[in-house]
């Protein structure tokens, strides 16, 4: 019985290992590239010269950290960006370190 107990938790720990690996922190340096190669444009066409106004305007429609996350991928799916979830989340952290600075 113990000895099963062991087991199950060495199991456990293992997955766990994995999964931590799988996630790793998102990185905003990739998200920057792909916001800038596919999403800028767009907006420095929609307020103007300034693109990163489209994040910083008064009236942003974008509240919180999970409407960021939401926005990101519906923007992602609309233009067919061809992005994985990671990639979206790179972009979302990359936005909200430099603009939105959600917590
Ligand atoms: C076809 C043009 C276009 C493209 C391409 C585009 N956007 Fe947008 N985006 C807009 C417009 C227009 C708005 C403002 C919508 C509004 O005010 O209702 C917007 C708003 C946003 C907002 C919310 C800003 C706020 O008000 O807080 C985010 C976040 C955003 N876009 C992210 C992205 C990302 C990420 C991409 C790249 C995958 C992208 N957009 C590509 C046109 C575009």
């Amino acid at each position: 019985m113990r000895q099963n107990l062991a087991r199950f938790t060495q199991a456990a720990f293992c997955t766990l290992g994995i999964v931590s690996v799988a996630h790793s922190a998102p990185d905003t340096a990739k998200g920057q590239q792909l916001h800038d190669r596919q999403c800028v444009e767009c907006h420095k066409g929609a307020v103007g010269s300034d693109p990163s106004k489209i994040y910083t305007r008064p009236n942003h429609i974008v509240k919180s950290r999970s409407a960021l996350s939401q926005r990101v991928t519906f923007c992602a799916t609309q233009i067919n960006a061809g992005w994985f979830p990671e990639d979206e989340e790179n972009v979302a952290t990359y936005l909200n370190d430099k603009y939105y600075k959600f917590k």
